[in-house]
């Protein structure tokens, strides 16, 4: 037994109340997943997960033989059911949701509370969602990864070892182990969730504003972006939409129309929509004397509200003035909330942004509502129970309810929800996005750690407001977030009211030229883009991935997070601050420099493919449906046996029909023969008929060069080498 670990027991009995003193209990829940409970009591006691698909997920036996990653089970000096387990020497410490700062998570801590947090800053000790998740590479490049399967406040503490202090009960640890991280998120997307197939317009650029109002701003906004011939899919409706900020009502001066808006901006100008829906619900009637806010009434009349410690109606101030919270910890209200969306739906709204859903509340010192608040907690949220413990899950059970409502009212679509608080598992509902964050450089740089740690939490589709929430920024930091913020996963332009418009022309031509080339290399890439969403939502693999995922036992690469990959095969390194001029460590290996539109701008990241990767591309386009995939374009890097190979996933773009195979994946591969490099289809599945189209070839030497073919999708093409 090593000393230290000598010391910690020793710590922990001393530590222990007599009674709590229970043998620890472990059971597998899947190959090489291991539960642990603190005693046999606990485990009998256990309240169900949030986080895993069953919140009841049984044993699948006994823990196996020899599986050495275990938890020291403890009480700390406040009370808290703490564990700790150790690591060795080398084992680099990654996920905890959504943190401010480097990629490398040891030595920090981190609360996870879900707060409503304006303008944090790296020492900000809790964001909008919690991840009771730490993934451990060790330095050998295997993983392992732990979850600690509690809704309460818990701080994840990462100075030593691995130990979390969590407030409430007892509660299971689980613990996967495996052969690489890669392979630990698999893992962990099987127990919680994989992210559901989004639309494909959900892919592209989105801009946002607080708020974009009246409907004629919305128009003009759109149609800038069609004139100037800058690509984008969506156009956001903050909350200046509402009357008086009552959600689910329109200001009829605003926005008299808002079908008709919707209509035109999809009809006329291939423009999806997204629409604000914030939790608190509006309580000052008197305001309103001569008008039934029906939302409001139907809280009160069907008790959908929470409650104070005293079982009084529960009002808390947010942008409405004083509101009353939804209870989504009850079917019944889920069901209710689900149901407003039927007409909020038919106005032709596409899309819904959950806003505020930590819950935030104004003017208190907590930010958000008394712990001992009560909750109903139907049955199988493990019954009725305060504040403490469904905070950090209240977001996620809107969201959950939300996406029903919007699957509701139109089956046939595939919903698209953002949220701004969530829970380990809620991938399953919802996209993120990272706050309100700063126009200042250290939101530009840190924006891309926090993506990937959230990608490392078993959470894909997220981005960060490109350009800054909070103020102004200038043309320069505009610019260089946005040329490579349009390649992360959820990419979306916004800013707060009273800021200066930050629409990609309004800081002048340069900065919009550059736009344009980063918002065409999205839309040249998207078949690309949604071939890796569709292995997310399939394998639980995330979009965007750090740089040690190509090489997961080099110590080099294990703090490197100025660079980033989209997929296992491309590799962008972007402008990241204004003067330093530190190179990042590439991973070792065949990168090939990939050339793409902007190639010489200094602002515009650079590209690398990796060798033996084969990516699909497509014409440049002003919304993902304005082109047929035609000609399919493959850029290809040969790895060093000369080969390459690589997936193209196509369906129609929405709806369900793919589950009925009505898609198409196909998996080329290039193979160097002699002189020559021969690309084929060499497999192919799913039902849809593969379009009569030309392929062309873009193989990428290593010396950036590039050598073209051309032919027919489905034959054969052979490139002469030079
Ligand atoms: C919150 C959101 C922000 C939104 C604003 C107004 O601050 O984080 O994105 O624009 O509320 O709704």
């Amino acid at each position: 037994m090593h000393l230290r670990r000598l010391g910690l027991l020793l710590v922990t009995i001393l530590a222990l109340p007599a009674t709590a003193l229970g043998q620890m209990v472990s059971e597998a829940i899947g190959d090489d997943i291991v539960r642990y409970h603190a005693s046999a009591d606990a485990r009998e006691s256990a309240l169900p997960s949030f986080a895993l698909l069953d919140p009841h997920m049984p044993a699948a036996g006994d823990s196996p033989e020899g599986f050495e990653i275990a938890p020291t089970f403890f009480v700390d000096e406040d009370g808290r059911h703490s564990f700790t387990i150790e690591i060795d020497t080398g084992t680099s410490l990654y996920g905890t949701g959504e943190v401010p700062g480097p990629l490398l998570r040891n030595g920090r801590t981190t609360t996870l509370w879900n707060s409503d947090s304006y303008g944090y800053k790296e020492s900000t000790q809790s964001l909008y969602k919690s991840h009771p998740w730490v993934l451990a590479v060790r330095a050998d490049g295997s993983a392992f990864g732990v979850i600690a399967d509690s809704t309460y406040r818990i701080v994840i503490d990462l100075t030593e070892d691995i130990t979390f202090h969590a407030e409430g009960p007892e509660f299971p640890v689980i613990v996967i182990d495996r052969d690489s991280p890669q392979e630990v998120l698999i893992a962990l997307s099987q127990l919680t969730g994989t992210i559901p197939m989004p639309p494909k317009w959900a892919i592209g650029y989105h801009q946002c504003r607080y708020s974009y109002y009246p409907d004629s701003q919305v128009r003009e906004i759109a149609e800038g972006f069609r004139d100037r011939d800058l690509p984008a899919d969506v156009i956001w409706m903050d909350i200046h939409y509402m009357d008086e900020y009552r959600v689910f009502r329109f200001d009829d001066e605003l926005f008299p129309d808002p079908k008709g808006l919707n209509d035109y901006l999809l009809n006329d100008l291939n423009f999806h929509n997204v629409w604000m829906i914030d939790p608190g619900i509006g309580a000052e009637t008197e305001r309103f004397p001569e008008e039934g806010y029906s939302v409001y009434e139907e809280m009160i009349e069907q008790d959908h509200t929470v409650k104070t410690a005293e079982g009084e109606i529960y009002k808390g101030e947010v942008w409405p003035g004083w509101c009353v919270f939804p209870d989504y910890t009850q079917q019944k209200t889920r069901d209710w909330w689900a149901g407003l969306y039927e007409d909020f739906m038919a106005q032709g709204i596409t899309g819904v942004w959950n806003d505020m859903n930590e819950p935030a509340i104004f003017n208190v010192e907590s930010k958000t509502m008394p712990e001992d608040n009560l909750h109903a907690g139907d049955p199988d949220m493990g019954g009725p129970g305060d504040h403490a413990r469904f905070h950090n899950v209240y977001g996620m059970l809107m969201i959950k309810a939300t996406r029903n409502g919007v699957q509701a009212a139109n089956p046939d679509k595939r919903p698209f929800v953002l949220s701004r608080a969530t829970y380990l598992g809620g991938q399953r509902y919802a996209a993120g996005w990272s706050g309100d964050n700063s126009a200042d450089w250290w939101d530009l740089e840190g924006s891309v750690p926090m993506v990937l740690n959230m990608s490392l939490s078993g959470f894909p589709f997220y981005g960060p407001d490109l350009g800054g929430f909070i103020g102004n920024g200038d043309a320069q930091q505009f610019e260089r977030w946005f040329a490579f913020g349009v390649m992360l996963p959820f990419a979306r332009g916004h800013t707060a009211v009273g800021n200066v418009q930050k629409e990609p022309w309004t800081f002048g031509k340069e900065v919009e030229d550059t736009a344009r080339q980063a918002l065409n290399n999205r839309y040249m890439l998207l078949p690309y883009y949604y071939t890796l969403f569709y292995d997310a939502h399939t394998q639980g693999l995330p979009i965007a991935r750090p740089a040690f995922f190509a090489d997961p036992a080099d110590p080099a690469l294990r703090t490197e997070d100025d660079i980033f990959l989209i997929g296992e095969g491309l590799l962008i390194k972007p402008s990241l601050t204004l003067h330093s001029d530190r190179e990042p460590v590439m991973p070792r290996g065949i990168w090939n420099p990939l050339t793409l539109e902007g190639a010489d701008n200094p602002d515009m990241p650079e590209f690398y493919l990796k060798g033996g990767c084969i990516i699909p591309t497509g014409p440049v386009m002003q919304h993902v449906s304005e082109k047929a995939l035609n000609p399919l374009t493959l850029v290809v890097a040969l790895d060093e046996n000369g080969s390459a190979e690589g997936t193209l996933y196509e369906d129609s773009g929405d709806g369900y029909e793919f589950k009925e195979g009505d898609f198409l994946l196909s998996t080329y591969s290039a193979e160097r023969r002699g002189d020559t490099v021969v690309v084929t289809l060499s497999s192919s599945d799913g039902e849809r008929e593969r379009p009569d189209r030309q392929m062309n070839v873009r193989l990428i030497l290593e010396d950036g060069t590039e050598v073209q073919g051309q032919g027919t999708d489905g034959e054969e093409i052979t490139i002469e080498l030079p």
